[in-house]
């Protein structure tokens, strides 16, 4: 999982100066937690990035700690000296290894899940049952979708060109990869006219059916899955709800 720091510090400079900013996106995923826990009082959010949607959420009223291990979270020292109804923490860390003094509600984890093996999920849902939710906590996550993934898999390379009125100030492209056997999108990114120097990120995708057998044995059982956006087999990512 080496690629993880490189890959979300890269293209957080690329992408930082126009995408460090709450969008309906972010106010959308503090509905949500009311929607689906309204009881909840503490965040832990994993994979944090520029810290947008842990900001909407602090202003939503919720006590949020946010982890990051990129220098995305750079872009976050925006949101740390402003006034909130609930309150907002950063930490610079990789979430495997922080400890923390205190268990939370809810612990978030917005369009990240995926990183590494099986078995890495495993260890970081058994981490989170376990170590870091109260007793009658929950998880709300994204899981990338395979459908959506293999089909992206077959367009052919994307230029995105600069637009430096909007914060995008390189010309990048894009080559999406799928590997149908083991269920793995690969996302690969380069500037334009530096294409010896590529980035790449990894994720493992996980159909409905596959991501049920992946909490056997991590203390946690799926309460509910909602596509976002529409419906499940034209998104490339779903929600899930997960209780102890
Ligand atoms: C695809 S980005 C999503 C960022 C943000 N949640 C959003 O929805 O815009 C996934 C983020 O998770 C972070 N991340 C991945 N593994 C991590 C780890 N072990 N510890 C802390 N952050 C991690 C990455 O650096 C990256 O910023």
């Amino acid at each position: 999982m080496d690629w993880v720091k490189k890959f979300y510090s890269q293209t957080g400079k690329w992408w930082g100066p126009a995408e460090s900013k709450i969008t309906e996106r972010d106010f959308e995923r503090a509905k949500k937690i009311k929607r689906l826990a309204p009881d909840t009082k503490s965040i832990l959010e994993l994979g944090s990035g520029y810290g947008n949607t842990a900001a909407a959420c602090a202003r939503a009223g919720f006590d949020v700690t946010a982890v990051e291990i990129s220098d995305r979270i750079n872009f976050a020292k925006q949101f740390t000296d402003k006034k909130y109804s609930g309150s907002l923490k950063f930490i610079k860390a990789d979430f495997y290894e922080v400890k923390f003094g205190n268990k939370f509600d809810v612990v978030t984890y917005w369009n990240g899940f995926g990183i590494g093996t099986d078995d890495d999920q495993k260890r970081l849902l058994t981490k989170i049952a376990s170590e870091w939710l109260k007793p009658n906590g929950l998880i709300l996550m994204d899981v990338q979708n395979p459908a959506k993934w293999c089909e992206w898999a077959k367009e052919p390379v994307v230029n995105k060109k600069a637009n430096p009125a909007k914060g995008y100030n390189f010309n990048v492209s894009e080559k999406i990869e799928f590997d149908e056997a083991m269920q793995f999108m690969t996302d690969t990114w380069w500037e334009t006219d530096n294409p010896t120097e590529k980035f790449t990120q990894k994720i493992r995708c996980y159909s409905p059916a596959d991501f049920k057998k992946l909490l056997s044995g991590t203390g946690l059982k799926l309460d509910l899955i909602e596509p976002i956006g529409d419906e499940l087999r034209k998104v490339n990512e779903y929600l899930v709800k997960l209780t102890k």
